[in-house]
């Protein structure tokens, strides 16, 4: 949610269409809250997708190399490489550096939740995003997290919108001892009490 906030206070633009958009939904259900409107919020989707692109709550994944019986280790001949990942190796993947490569997000630095949309996605490597991991033993919580930040969200931005301040970094910093990312110094926004309706 601050991670949003930041995006959303440095793009103003962008902000303005976030709030536009859940005012449409709280006036389109009678000013109530309920699961089917959270989804319906396409445009919120594709801000939290993006914000995750950038800031991965966990910024790499991790494997161990577990061959299968009768092998020494896994080739990697099949993509080009010379290599044989040996058996009990750990494996790191750097997955926020791989989300912010220009190789496979167009313009990968600048924060835009329309790539996400469906005409768009041709433009990036949609199998390079995965904020929630890859494979059997991806985020089982991915759903939950996903619904409870728009929650967050929604309600914050009923009420309230961001602006930046003097404090507020031109860039967010991530701290490179952090396992859970973090940003350097801290998130500092202006809060403006502005009901929706
Ligand atoms: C925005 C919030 C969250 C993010 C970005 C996130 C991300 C991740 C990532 C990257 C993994 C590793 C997946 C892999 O190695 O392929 C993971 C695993 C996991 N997450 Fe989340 N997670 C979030 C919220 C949650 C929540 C709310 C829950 C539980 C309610 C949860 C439960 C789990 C569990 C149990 C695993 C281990 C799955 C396994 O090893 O089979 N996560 N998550």
């Amino acid at each position: 949610m601050p991670f949003t906030m930041y995006e959303m206070a440095r793009n103003p633009d962008l902000q303005r269409r976030f709030r536009e958009e859940v005012r449409e939904a709280f006036l389109s259900n009678d000013g109530k809250v309920t699961y089917e409107m959270i989804m319906g919020l396409k445009y919120m989707d594709n801000v939290v997708k993006e914000v995750l692109r950038h800031y991965p709550p966990l910024p790499f994944l991790d494997r161990v190399c577990t061959p299968k019986a009768g092998e020494e280790g896994y080739s990697l001949k099949a993509f080009n490489m010379n290599f044989n990942v040996p058996a009990n190796m750990p494996i790191y993947i750097p997955q926020q550096a791989i989300q912010m490569d220009p190789q496979h997000f167009k313009d990968s630095e600048t924060f835009n939740p329309d790539r996400f949309l469906p005409e768009n996605k041709h433009e990036n490597n949609m199998n390079a995003y995965m904020p929630f991991g890859i494979g059997p033993h991806n985020c089982i919580g991915e759903r939950f997290a996903m619904l409870q930040t728009k929650l967050g969200l929604l309600y914050f931005y009923r009420n309230h919108y961001v602006t930046v301040c003097d404090k507020t970094a031109e860039k967010i910093q991530l701290d490179p001892r952090a396992i859970i990312i973090q940003p350097v110094g801290g998130i500092h926004l202006n809060v403006v009490r502005d009901p929706l309706f």
